[in-house]
């Protein structure tokens, strides 16, 4: 029986932050579910799909990592998985009271569920998807923040909006 992590986000897009925890939570766990959340009333820059995509490209041939997108609570989620143990990411103090809610509610809708969290590198610290779109719609170089197949996604979707 394995070992297995599920790591829920919006992921829109991926960061290099992302891939620090995941690159962590495999020293730990023998496998990472990544799931993408989409949440029909949050508007997000890239498709499910799209963010499906990216990570299939990364992490292509690593049978450690199994990639899904879910619409739904993630009780449900890691019910329809059998597996319990939730990992998110925890880069400041700043995200500790959002996690601690979004545990404690998950704790309450289902008790056997377990939330892990691990911190990036410090040089991710200050990282965020919505930071880097705001910075590469802006034209800034976001490129050591990001995997490279991000960028061209990025670079298709806001090409036309970037002021370069
Ligand atoms: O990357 P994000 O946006 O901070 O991730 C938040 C996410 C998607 C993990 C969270 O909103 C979530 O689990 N959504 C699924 C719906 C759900 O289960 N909500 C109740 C628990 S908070």
């Amino acid at each position: 029986m394995k070992n297995k992590v599920i790591y829920p986000g919006s992921f829109d897009p991926p960061t290099n932050g992302h891939l620090d925890v995941i690159d962590r939570a495999l020293t730990v766990f023998d496998k990472v579910i990544i799931c993408i959340i989409v949440n029909p009333s949050k508007k997000t820059l890239f498709s499910a799909d799209e963010r499906k995509n990216m990570f299939n490209k990364i992490y292509s041939g690593d049978d450690r990592i199994e990639i899904t997108s879910y619409s739904g609570l993630l009780v449900d989620f890691a019910t329809e998985k059998r597996v319990n143990t939730v990992l998110r990411g925890l880069r400041a103090v700043s995200d500790f009271e959002y996690e601690f809610q979004m545990a404690l509610m998950n704790m309450k809708l289902k008790p056997a569920v377990k939330t892990v969290y691990l911190m990036p590198s410090p040089e991710y610290t200050y990282l965020s998807s919505s930071l880097i779109k705001e910075v590469y719609s802006l034209g800034g170089d976001v490129r050591s923040f990001i995997p490279e197949v991000v960028e061209k996604y990025l670079h298709r979707k806001l090409a036309k909006k970037r002021k370069r």
